[in-house]
């Protein structure tokens, strides 16, 4: 039984942040860069339902939407004030893009929904315990044989990146990062139902590693 509501990291740590956020993360982290292979390696079919976990400010999502205009996405994330933000990006268009406020460890979404699950630097804001507890409610989430592709910090590349790193680890918190500097993102993903279907591409920011991973559900 869970004893109390769970709480989240916002996307800066802190909710006063968050109007930065998007300016701060493509000055640091080569964001066209890893979100548009993000954007190729996902490439949802046409009609295909996709979910962004952690969507934040909708900067991914929005990518998405402009690259497939028929898909349906749904977009989900813990922070009000994010999505607020998230929202101006989708005021013009018609395409049916919906954003969600929740946790994603008890997703509102039926079972067996999606063909596609997204996600980019959102899962090191998660302990170990709800890492695995996203993991499986994306599993349920996703249609049978659906796909999950994950970009988020991973293990270094190198020891300047291994140092660089400790930036993101001072904002975020050591608990949450720990898991990403092993690489044990991949385990906790195949724990969750998933067979890992690749893990080994990534690109080298000025805040360290970001690894890509592409898996596929039972
Ligand atoms: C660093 S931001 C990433 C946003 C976006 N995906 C991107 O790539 O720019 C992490 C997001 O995860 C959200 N978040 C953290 N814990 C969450 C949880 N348990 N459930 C849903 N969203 C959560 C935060 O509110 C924040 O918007």
């Amino acid at each position: 039984m869970k004893s109390s509501r769970p709480t989240y990291i916002p996307a800066l740590k802190y909710r006063a942040l968050t109007r930065y956020y998007d300016w701060v993360v493509s000055l640091t982290t080569r964001e066209q860069i890893f979100k548009t292979a993000l954007v190729n390696q996902a490439a949802p079919l046409a009609g295909q339902h996709l979910l962004d976990v952690g969507c934040g400010t909708g900067t991914l999502t929005q990518m998405f939407a402009e690259r497939e205009p028929s898909l349906t996405i749904t977009g989900l994330d813990a922070d009000s004030g994010a999505l607020e933000l998230a929202k101006t990006k989708f005021a013009s268009m018609d395409q049916r893009v919906s954003l969600w406020q929740g946790f994603a460890q008890d997703m509102p979404f039926e079972t067996a929904t999606f063909d596609v699950a997204v996600s980019s630097l959102f899962f090191h804001h998660l302990t170990r315990l709800q890492k695995l507890d996203v993991l499986k409610q994306i599993h349920r989430v996703l249609k049978p044989g659906g796909r999950l592709h994950i970009a988020d910090w991973g293990k270094p590349s190198s020891s300047i990146q291994r140092m660089l790193f400790l930036l993101v680890q001072c904002l975020d918190g050591f608990e949450t990062t720990r898991d990403n500097v092993k690489g044990v993102l991949p385990i906790l993903i195949e724990e969750a139902g998933f067979v890992v279907v690749d893990s080994k591409d990534c690109v080298a920011t000025p805040l360290g590693t970001i690894q890509f991973i592409q898996a596929k559900a039972h």
